[in-house]
């Protein structure tokens, strides 16, 4: 299975800084032997410089483009939302869904996840549902339970291996350096496998990502780890460098 090597560029950056960060990566994956072929890659920028990467990467088809959230409603009256159709529209081929961002500052639940699922899917998308637990809930030894309960919570009815990818990103390692170890990591990935293969089309062959942490010296030893299908990366996919360095050590 080909490695999605997927940026989440979060809520960061101005027109003029998104728009160099892809063409620094569009100029630069060239510099990296054989990552075209071993590796799919994504970009999600903020909503706002969604055009720009339209417009940048319309040379560049190797680099699918897309959003880091989408409406659980189609358009009409919905102030301030953005809506899946809408997305699609733009050009872009994913989003994410349920980021611990959005379930722990917009108070996401698993069914609002799966609600906005089923709408990126009926609109042409493909959705990366985020999964993962806190670090109280790892040392009460409840991170399988909590990680069953988003995904199986979480996934639309028509999930299958090509339209689904699910990103495993504990908590306590997004933003802070600290990545789980590789063990940790196998654990966690085999049991979402189990529950794919039990309970999704095709669910040996959807992508299970990790996230927390992934910087071009640790990706080597997380990538080696089975049933590790790529990462979705937020700081260090904001500087082509160590985005292409990540993809570079597949
Ligand atoms: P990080 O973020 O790579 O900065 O830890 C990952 C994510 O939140 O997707």
């Amino acid at each position: 299975m080909k490695k999605l090597i997927a940026g989440n560029w979060k809520m960061n950056g101005t027109r003029e800084s998104a728009k160099a960060l892809l063409a620094d990566i569009v100029n630069h994956i060239h510099k990296h032997p054989g990552v075209l072929e071993r590796c799919d890659f994504l970009v999600c920028p903020a909503f706002l410089h969604i055009g720009l990467a339209r417009h940048t990467l319309h040379s560049a088809p190797h680099i699918a483009y897309g959003a880091q959230d989408c409406s659980a409603f189609g358009d009409g009256a919905y102030t301030g939302d953005v809506s899946a159709a809408m997305l699609k529209d733009q050009g872009c081929q994913y989003v994410i869904l349920g980021h611990s961002e959005r379930r722990e500052y917009h108070k996401e639940s698993s069914e609002t996840v799966r609600a906005k699922a089923e709408k990126a899917l009926e609109a042409g998308l493909k959705v990366i549902i985020c999964v993962g637990e806190k670090l109280k809930e790892r040392e009460e030894g409840l991170a399988e339970d909590i990680v069953k309960q988003q995904l199986i919570g979480s996934l639309p009815k028509a999930a299958n291996g090509s339209n689904t990818v699910i990103a495993y990103e504990p908590v306590w390692a997004i933003g802070t350096g600290k990545s789980a170890t590789p063990a940790d990591i196998a654990a966690m990935h085999g049991f979402i496998r189990r529950l794919l293969v039990d309970r999704v089309e095709n669910g040996s062959a959807v992508r299970i990502l990790y996230g927390g942490s992934v910087k071009p010296d640790n990706a080597g030893v997380i990538f080696a780890v089975r049933d590790v299908n790529g990462a979705l990366i937020g700081g260090a996919s904001l500087k082509a460098d160590s985005f292409l360095g990540i993809a570079q050590a597949v």
